[in-house]
């Protein structure tokens, strides 16, 4: 399969960036609530961008992101005011970037490479800068581009669109079991970096490949 990968595309949340390390700033605003809202924050940003998806009615992932961490304080039983949501939404701008990512992206050089997520450029410019990855990433592919979220076959097209490849010649990458089914029977080859060491959901579609980090597709460079 190697000769014929064209493009490594990587999922965003989850696969580049740690959405977890929000938790410390959810602990220091709301003590002991910091695991069960930032769990609940990025279950329900998953969940609302699903049936916004099924529903025809698209929001950027910005607005999905800050209406979960609402649903997600009110849920834990705290008030969230204007000024801890600024702060929060800050905060997920400013993610953890896994450890491997820039070492993998560069020894990934001179191939073609993208992002390509569900989140909005608002949301991922400041991390992409924060992290200088320009350097080594050709484009930043967002679902805000045709408005159709993954894992819905119209989203990866953007990818196609974007990128002049055939499906069979992109390697997509992710952590998140939803993202790799529906890119995989879109047509992609995938690559699941099971950070977590989780189960794979059973809807009869499987991963290419399975990793824990980003290190294992550099045996298909
Ligand atoms: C992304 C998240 C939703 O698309 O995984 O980056």
């Amino acid at each position: 399969m190697t000769e014929n990968i064209k493009a490594y595309v990587f999922d965003a949340y989850g696969t580049l960036f740690d959405v977890y390390s929000v938790f410390e700033e959810v602990e220091d605003i709301f003590p002991d609530k910091g695991e069960e809202i930032s769990q609940l924050w990025r279950q329900k940003q998953i969940e609302y961008s699903f049936i916004r998806e099924l529903i025809g009615r698209y929001r950027p992932f910005s607005q999905v992101t800050k209406e979960a961490l609402q649903f997600a304080c009110e849920q834990a039983g705290v008030s969230l005011n204007k000024e801890q949501e600024i702060r929060l939404m800050k905060k997920y701008n400013e993610l953890t970037l896994y450890p491997e990512v820039k070492d993998v992206l560069h020894q990934l050089n001179p191939k073609q490479k993208a992002i390509f997520s569900n989140g909005s450029s608002d949301m991922l410019n400041p991390l992409i800068e924060r992290y200088s990855l320009m350097n080594d990433l050709d484009s930043l592919i967002t679902a805000d581009l045709r408005k159709f979220y993954k894992p819905v076959p119209a989203s990866y097209m953007t990818v196609i669109e974007t990128l002049h490849v055939k499906r069979e010649n992109v390697l997509f990458m992710s952590s998140n079991s939803w993202d790799i089914i529906g890119a995989k029977s879109f047509g992609f080859n995938t690559a699941w970096i099971n950070r977590g060491g989780k189960v794979m959901d059973k809807l009869g579609i499987d991963p290419d490949f399975v990793y824990k980090d980003l290190t294992g597709i550099l045996d298909h460079v």
